[in-house]
């Protein structure tokens, strides 16, 4: 291990975002330890890809975050570490709040302990609700309407006071719906169960799965269903680095969005699925499920003048050819290397 790079502890960098973090700092010279109970996270991808050191534990496990606090010098914590099923957490809040929440508090409290009080934490756009306007500002009312959102609400909150009682300093990222592979093709998403759309559709390009649902069609938008904006995960992981960079050079504690300020609605997902794969995609139109806004778009403009982030992939061919190419390769299939001419001009 080198002496000259700091070492960022990654906890959850096993899952799908913090696994693409990873490789942003490795590539930008950072020492990384990766803490994950691989309930989700992938092994294989930690020690065949990433090749970082990968301690396999649980962040409510205090002793364990008191071992690898002494054995290592941590200059900060990145934490992705969560349970993330919006349904699930209605039907388990318990678990969610005793994972996100408590699990949280374990983790800040050893940080304290060993005196390291930088932390990057990935919160969600969940905890805004039903926005009222669009593009959602950081100023926007959080009312979260799950116990998801409302765990990681409560995380904030709990950040927030550490930083007015011990110095504690946090970057929040609020995330909007994060997307997209590794454009290399090295990582990319891979939740069991699945639920979000850009990797439902594109199972259903490989034949995975039957079909594809829209989840309402007369939400007032103009094809009728639903606006999200997507972000690139290499353009999250891009924030991840400034974030990181913004604390270590003294930077107080902030919130941030990671949006595009731009949507795409479900049907234009779809239809750019079928474009870049170049498969048809059966469709099936369902009633609207409870709790989803019609059009969810963050805007990332605070990001972009505080950090400097400056995001790469916001047009969604991008976003749909490098998770495309990811899952052509994780499920065994050629490995596409090059745009489809459709996408071309
Ligand atoms: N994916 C999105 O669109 C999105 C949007 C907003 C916010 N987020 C947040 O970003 C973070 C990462 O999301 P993701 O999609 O990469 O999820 P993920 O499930 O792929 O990654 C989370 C990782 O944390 C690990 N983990 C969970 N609980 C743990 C614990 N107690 N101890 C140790 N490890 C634990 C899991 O094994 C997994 O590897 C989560 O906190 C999620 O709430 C995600």
């Amino acid at each position: 291990m080198s002496h000259s790079n700091p070492t960022i502890l990654v906890v959850g960098g096993a899952g799908y975002i913090g696994s693409n973090v990873v490789l942003t700092l490795k590539n930008a010279g950072y020492d990384v330890v990766i803490l994950d109970n691989l309930v989700y996270g992938h092994k294989d991808l930690v020690e065949k890809v990433l090749q970082i050191e990968l301690v396999i534990g649980d962040m409510t496990d205090r002793g364990l975050l008191d071992r690898i606090f002494a054995t290592h010098d941590i200059a900060a914590v990145m934490h992705f570490a969560a349970y993330a099923y919006v349904g699930e957490s209605f039907e388990q809040p318990a678990k969610y709040y005793s994972n996100n929440v408590m699990g949280s508090l374990v983790l800040f409290e050893a940080m304290l302990a060993a005196s390291v009080t930088k932390i990057v934490f990935s919160s969600t756009c969940a905890t805004y609700g039903i926005p009222t306007t669009v593009p959602v500002t950081e100023e926007h009312p959080q009312n979260p309407i799950n116990p998801y959102g409302a765990s990681k609400l409560m995380v904030e909150r709990i950040l927030s006071d550490f930083d007015q009682a011990y110095d504690f300093k946090s970057v929040c990222f609020r995330y909007f719906n994060a997307a997209g592979a590794d454009p290399n093709g090295l990582l990319g998403e891979d939740h069991t169960p699945e639920t979000h759309l850009i990797p439902l559709v594109l199972l259903a390009a490989l034949g995975q799965r039957e079909s594809i649902s829209i989840f309402g069609t007369d939400y007032p938008t103009p094809d009728g269903s639903c606006i999200r904006d997507y972000i690139h995960v290499a353009d999250l992981a891009q924030a991840h680095l400034l974030g990181l960079e913004y604390l270590l050079k003294g930077g107080n504690s902030d919130v941030f969005n990671l949006g595009n300020g731009n949507g795409f609605s479900v049907r234009e997902v779809i239809e750019t699925a079928r474009r870049v794969t170049g498969k048809d995609i059966k469709v099936i139109e369902r009633d609207r499920r409870p709790g989803d806004p019609p059009c969810l778009v963050g805007s990332g403009e605070k990001a972009t003048k505080i950090l400097g982030w400056n995001p790469q992939y916001s047009c969604l061919e991008d976003i749909l050819f490098h998770a495309w190419q990811w899952h052509q390769h994780r499920l065994g299939f050629t490995q596409s290397t090059t745009m489809p001419p459709a996408l071309m001009t």
